[in-house]
This record gives structure tokens, C-alpha cells and sequence, in this order.
């Protein structure tokens, strides 16, 4: 057989499916028939550090062995592209501050509370960014403002809630007036203490059946370049929730890549200056809820 690496363990079309059917049943992340190599290359230093003989005695391991649920944070962990950087998608963060923000500011006037989502968050660029965004908005002052990312990595989580960061992540140059809220410490660009505090982070399986009870009655939810490694069914599994968590009105902005066509119809498509984002309708349609 072939292998990626010659000191490694091959893995055989049968193991591949056994081992894509489980990873895609865990976190809805889906791996097509051609992608046996990548599978193959991610997980073959897991069934060495483990110790075992091939990819078949990893599949049991992954299933049946007492300690399979920590053997699965790793291989998700492997698994999970990552990919993030500060100021992502520059048009849809000014449709946020230039629309959705002053929208909401009217809306929660009376309760002054405002909640936002960033659901698979990776290393938090994209929740600190929101954070900042809301900062300079300078409409939610004294509000009681709540900024939740979560990532089913446990790796990217700690990064998250360390806010140290590399250059690399400000590779977007309409970042640049957002680096005043951060301070360079050790050859690092760690975010203000006072942004820091205003967020927090958590490791979430979106697909696990409870995913996001702590974070009912959602104003905007943030899930970007997410989805696009999930098959149909685990999308529309994933966009059932988030429509129960928002609020009546409230946001979803995906990608620039996604869109929801064909995919479901909860969500009406609302055009903004800058870009189409989606909402959750702000009423029942018409035979509902009666
Ligand atoms: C490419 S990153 C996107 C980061 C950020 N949203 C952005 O657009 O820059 C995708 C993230 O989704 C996370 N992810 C994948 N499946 C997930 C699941 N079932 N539950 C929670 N997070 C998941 C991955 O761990 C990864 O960090």
C-alpha cells in the first residue's frame, strides 16, 4: 500500500470510511472520497503517539477505549482547519458597525443588553475584533454587553483566551486602526486587558445536542468559514440551533462564501449598503404560532 509516510501506517479505503463516518458523526466535518491521504496524514502521528498498529486499531481506540473521549478532542483537534486573522471580511465588519450596530443600539434602548456569537471562533481574532468594533461603535457604553466565541478545539480555546498573537494575524492591512488596542509584550501583540475582559471563551461541539444552552436570547451570530467543512445535513442541524439561540431579528452573518440557498429557509436575506447578511425574521410567518 501506499503511504504518506513510509515509517507510518497506510490507511485502507475501508479504514478511511470508518474513521470519516465517526469524525463526521462527532463535529459534521466531512471529508470527501478523495481526501483518504489527508486523513492519512493528519491522524498518522496519532496512531503512532498512541502506540498502535494501524488505522483499524484507531478506529477502535476512537470508539470503544476508556479514554476515547480525550482521543477525539486530539483528532478534531488535527482535523479542524483553523485558518483566522484579525479585521476577516473587511465589507461585512463595516456592514456590522455601520448598520447592524446603530440598528441594534435603537432596538435594545430600553433593556441595554446586547449579546453576540462568534461559533467556531478559532484563536479569537474574530470575537476580539467584534470587541473592538463594539468598543469604537461607542453606542453600548454602560450596557451590559456579553461577546462569547467558541471553538471545538481545545488547542485554539487556550490560544483564544491568552489574546497573544503573532504579525502573521494582522495580515489584513484594515486591521492597522485596531492595533491601538493592543500592547507588544515579549514579540507578541497582546489584546487591552479592558477587551480581554469583555470576552469569553469556551470549547463547544456546535453539534452536540445541548451545544449553546449558555448563550440563549443571541443578538448577532458570527459563523464564518465554519460551516463550509460540514455536509448538508450537519449545516442544517447547526443552523436549527443558532435559529432557536437568536432573538427574534436578530443576525447571522456567514462568509462571503456561504449562502443559505437551498439550504433553509429560516432566515430572510436582507441587503445592506456593503453586503447581503441574513436575519432571523423578526416576526412568525403567517399560520405559525397560532
Ligand atoms: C476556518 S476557522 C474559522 C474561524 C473564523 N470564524 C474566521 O472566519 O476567521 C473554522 C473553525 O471552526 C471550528 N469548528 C469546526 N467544527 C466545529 C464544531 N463542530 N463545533 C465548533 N467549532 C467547530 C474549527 O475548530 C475551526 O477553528
Amino acid at each position: 500500500m501506499w503511504r504518506v509516510d513510509p515509517s507510518g501506517p497506510g490507511m485502507t479505503e475501508e479504514e478511511f470510511r470508518l474513521l470519516r463516518d465517526l469524525v463526521h458523526a462527532h463535529c459534521g466535518l466531512w471529508f470527501r472520497d478523495d481526501s483518504r491521504y489527508l486523513l492519512e496524514r493528519r491522524l498518522g502521528p496519532r496512531v503512532q503517539a498512541l502506540g498502535l498498529k494501524d488505522f483499524s486499531a484507531y478506529h477502535r481506540h476512537l470508539r470503544f477505549d476508556p479514554g476515547r473521549e480525550a482521543e477525539l478532542d486530539e483528532a478534531t483537534d488535527v482535523l479542524t482547519t483553523n485558518e483566522t486573522y484579525f479585521y476577516r471580511e473587511p465589507n461585512q465588519l463595516r456592514t456590522f458597525s455601520r448598520d447592524i450596530l446603530p440598528a441594534l443600539a435603537c432596538a435594545r434602548a430600553r433593556e441595554r443588553r446586547l449579546r453576540i456569537l462568534s461559533a467556531g471562533c478559532a484563536t479569537g481574532e474574530e470575537v476580539y475584533t467584534v470587541a473592538m468594533l463594539v468598543r469604537e461603535a461607542g453606542l453600548f457604553d454602560g450596557w451590559d454587553v456579553d461577546i462569547v466565541g467558541c471553538d471545538i478545539s481545545r488547542r485554539c480555546v487556550a490560544h483564544a483566551r491568552a489574546g497573544a498573537y503573532g504579525e502573521h494575524a494582522f495580515r489584513n492591512p484594515e486591521v492597522e486602526p485596531l492595533r491601538r488596542w493592543f500592547q507588544l509584550r515579549g514579540g507578541k501583540w497582546v489584546v487591552d486587558d479592558a477587551v480581554r475582559r469583555s470576552v469569553r471563551f469556551h470549547r463547544e461541539n456546535l453539534l452536540d445536542p445541548g451545544a449553546l444552552a449558555t448563550v440563549p436570547g443571541v443578538d448577532v451570530v458570527f459563523c464564518r468559514n465554519v460551516m463550509i467543512y460540514f455536509d448538508l445535513a450537519a449545516r442544517r442541524r447547526v443552523l436549527r440551533r443558532f435559529h432557536e439561540r437568536l432573538r427574534p431579528g436578530g443576525w447571522l452573518l456567514l462568509g462571503h462564501s456561504e449562502s443559505l440557498l437551498n439550504v433553509t429557509a429560516d432566515f430572510e436575506i436582507v441587503h445592506l449598503e456593503s453586503d447581503l447578511v441574513y436575519r432571523r425574521p423578526a416576526t412568525l410567518p403567517a399560520g405559525e404560532g397560532t
